[in-house]
């Protein structure tokens, strides 16, 4: 154990402390008490090795927030193999379907719609999507406009943290393409590569032309991508792109599309998702084989518990405080009531719901939700969606189905 229980009281210790500090120190001080409450959570030592240093880097340093370009490190071996092997024929099928599935960002969508995100007669997100009467609790009443505004601005948030991890997912698809140890994966993932393109290309589209505006990424966000790209280890990469942050994200598009009447918005979404169907089934196909049969007990573990420790990390804490201090920050309105007026609410907890119910059935279908580490799941609630279908059993016009 590397984490002393001296380490989680501490956490515990600053956590309180920061509620009776002034406004002023507590923002200063906040993104450190995340990043020692985060890392005093770990419980294995290779795991917080792997998360540690992202952690510093996205919360303390935010560096995802300094208004330069960020170098991340990558440090893996490319995969050639001279005697192009046909190895892997479901990778293959997929690769056929692939390319057979492009369509083209600036043309296949209806860019000439008008959006109007405060037409109530094609809403946008539904003001039910956050709790914006829980305020009052806390002594602000929000008025009609106000509503609408921080309704949008929560929209604007979500879009652009899927921006940013399409971002993350464009460069982890390309190092998993020169790493992955399957030559018909290798082909599979260059269609990856360009889907990930387009998607960049149409969520940044909408956000700065139908929106005016991207968010800044989430710090959490930040550490996940950090630390995935900078592992050298390609089921790393894989585990945290393909299985966590494309599971989580498929999730949430199809939330997303189901809630929204905008139809540009609800057209780029399915096309998305159809993309990502395919990626998720990939690294479902890629994980399971390596998981189950290449890898020692031990280094199976690691994977197990790194696995929770993100998902912890995306579930808790993917609070939308950069909204929170757009409209908020200098204000008495704490980021803790903010917290907790976002937990409280109907079209969030839909998110997580829909979000975790596609992640934990690909994690037990690639042998990383054991007997072991169940219970820690059943303690935060996520043990209910193990029953679910994996990736691989499931086609993107279900996924849409199910979600509408
Ligand atoms: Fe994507
Ligand atoms: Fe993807």
């Amino acid at each position: 154990m590397i984490v002393t229980d001296a380490v989680r009281a501490g956490a515990s210790g600053l956590s309180r402390a920061l509620q009776r500090m002034p406004l002023s120190a507590q923002k200063k001080i906040a993104p450190i008490a995340d990043a020692v409450e985060i890392v005093s959570q770990m419980r294995d030592p290779r795991v917080f090795a792997a998360l540690g240093p992202s952690s510093v880097r996205g919360l303390i340093l935010q560096e995802g927030k300094q208004g330069r370009p960020t170098k991340m490190k990558a440090n893996h071996e490319a995969h050639f193999d001279w005697d192009y092997p046909a190895d892997h024929p479901k990778m293959r099928k997929l690769y056929e379907r692939a390319k057979q599935l492009q369509w083209n960002g600036s043309t296949d969508l209806p860019w000439d719609t008008d959006v109007d995100p405060y037409n109530p007669e094609r809403e946008i997100l539904p003001q039910t999507f956050l709790n914006l009467d829980g305020f009052r609790e806390f002594g602000y009443r929000l008025d009609k406009s106000e509503k609408q505004k921080l309704t949008v601005d929560l929209l604007r948030w979500q879009l652009s943290q899927f921006l940013h991890g399409e971002q993350g997912a464009l460069y982890a698809a390309a190092q998993v393409t020169e790493a992955v140890q399957f030559f018909d994966g290798s082909l599979y993932g260059a269609t990856q590569v360009m889907d990930e393109a387009r998607h960049v290309e149409v969520f940044h589209r909408y956000l700065d032309t139908k929106l005016d505006k991207v968010f800044e990424i989430n710090d959490n966000l930040f550490v996940v991508i950090d630390a995935l790209m900078t592992d050298g280890r390609w089921d790393m990469k894989f585990l945290g792109m393909q299985i966590m942050v494309e599971g989580l994200a498929l999730g949430a598009f199809s939330t997303l599309h189901k809630m929204t009447n905008e139809p540009l918005l609800k057209e780029l979404l399915k096309r998305v998702i159809q993309d990502e169907a395919r990626h998720v089934h990939y690294g479902v196909l890629a994980l399971r084989e390596h998981i189950t049969t290449q890898l020692t007990e031990r280094e199976r573990r690691e994977r197990e518990d790194w696995c929770f420790e993100v998902a912890i990390l995306m579930r808790n804490r993917f609070m939308a405080h950069e909204v929170y201090d757009a409209w908020f920050g200098g204000t008495s309105l704490r980021r803790q009531d903010w917290d907790h007026v976002v937990l409280h609410s109907t079209g969030l907890s839909e998110f997580r719901h829909v979000m975790f119910r596609r992640l934990v059935p690909n994690l037990r279908s690639i042998g990383l939700l054991t007997e072991r580490i169940m219970p820690h799941y059943e303690k935060v609630g996520l043990l209910k969606y193990m029953d679910g279908r994996a990736a691989d059993q499931i086609t993107a016009e279900e996924m849409l189905a199910d979600a509408a």
